[in-house]
């Protein structure tokens, strides 16, 4: 099965197609962040007015790019949800007018169940059935959840943010620091040279008791707000020298609450589960990823990471999804509309 996916549900305009849920023929990204990065934040009428001009072309370099022509493609896929509706509909508009035009299936996508598979592309370790039950840890811009995964229809949200996400953490903690946007990446590479016991910032631990995010474990649960508000008080008692070496460190404190805040939670939230998976954004994280391979090595369990280019949005986690016939097809999604706030799984609290 060979498909091509596009994906347009924030600010990257992405098309691939990919065979067989695992072999990526193309992977387009074109990314808008130089766009938004003067407003400090996505701008949703800036992106949807790019994702509206730059999609065709986006299309065409997939198609071109896999070796393909259109008779080779078997179905078109696209996200519905969750994200900026302005976005989504661009992609949707996009994706039903070529499966019309070309007499092809049309899937809708749930962005963020295709996160929780993209540590499947693109390797042959271990297929996604092979691997269930795992713990799915899914950290984005938008999202920061954990999911006990027993199959592509049996997913349980054990755990979320109660306030921001952990990319949202970066991106604020970058803008106090005077980094710029967006702030995970930047914050990843500054820290490199700074100390992480410089400053002791809190790890988002919920209090005691029943967890206010529905009937969700509050050990699993997280909060990054108090974080970002410990680093502003931070700077505004110790106001900022000019030294590289301090905002270095101060950024090492900050990414290690953050980085200690998930790589805890997974450890409670892994039970009797051998295998741990991640995806999104914040999973390009380099000491997120080095932490989290301590974990496994501490308890002997399997991860798997998702590939560095498919962890932030992509459309070949989306082509991959419908690959494996999971998503909505026929006449329901031909009438599909954007879902800004679809959830990732059944269960999950908005
Ligand atoms: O998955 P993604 O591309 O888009 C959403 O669906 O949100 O994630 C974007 C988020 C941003 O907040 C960005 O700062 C963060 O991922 N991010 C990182 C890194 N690269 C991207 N956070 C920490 N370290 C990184 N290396
Ligand atoms: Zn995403």
């Amino acid at each position: 099965m060979i498909v091509l996916g596009i994906e347009s549900s924030c600010d990257e305009t992405a098309a691939a197609v990919v065979k067989d849920g695992i072999e990526v023929l193309s992977s387009v990204v074109f990314s808008q962040i130089h766009l938004h990065s003067p407003y400090g934040g996505v701008v949703p009428e800036i992106a949807s007015r790019s994702h509206v001009e730059v999609i065709p072309s986006v299309v065409e370099e997939a198609l071109t790019k896999s070796g393909m022509d259109w008779d080779g493609i078997d179905a078109i896929a696209v996200t519905y949800g969750p994200g900026l509706a302005s976005s989504l509909l661009v992609g949707i508009s996009t994706a039903k007018a070529l499966a019309l035009r070309l007499d092809k299936p049309l899937w809708a996508i749930n962005h963020l169940q295709a996160h929780i598979y993209s540590p499947f592309l693109a390797q042959d370790t271990m297929s996604f059935s092979e691997a269930c039950p795992f713990l799915s840890l899914v950290v984005s811009g938008g999202h920061t959840c954990l999911i006990r995964v027993d199959g592509f229809d049996k997913m349980t949200l054990l755990g979320q943010t109660i306030d921001d996400a952990a990319g949202e953490a970066f991106d604020k903690g970058a803008t106090l620091l005077g980094l710029g946007y967006p702030g995970g990446p930047i914050i990843d590479k500054v820290a490199r040279e700074g100390d992480k016991t410089f400053v002791r910032f809190p790890q988002g631990r919920l209090k005691k008791g029943k967890s206010p995010v529905g009937d969700l474990d509050a050990d699993l649960c997280f909060s990054f707000s108090g974080l970002k508000t410990a680093m502003r008080y931070y700077i505004e008692e110790n106001p900022l020298s000019d030294t590289r070496a301090e905002v270095a460190s101060i950024a090492a404190s900050y990414q290690e609450a953050i980085v200690k805040a998930l790589v805890s939670r997974c450890d409670k939230a892994l039970g009797d589960m051998t295998l741990l998976a991640t995806g999104g954004g914040v999973s390009l994280n380099g000491r997120l990823r080095e932490s989290l391979q301590e974990l496994a090595l501490k308890r002997d369990i399997t991860l798997m990471q998702a590939p560095p280019a498919y962890c932030g949005d992509n459309a070949a986690m989306i082509a991959a999804l419908a690959c494996m016939k999971h998503g909505i097809t026929g006449a329901d999604a031909m009438s599909i509309d954007a879902e800004p706030s679809l959830r990732i799984v059944q269960n999950e609290i908005v």
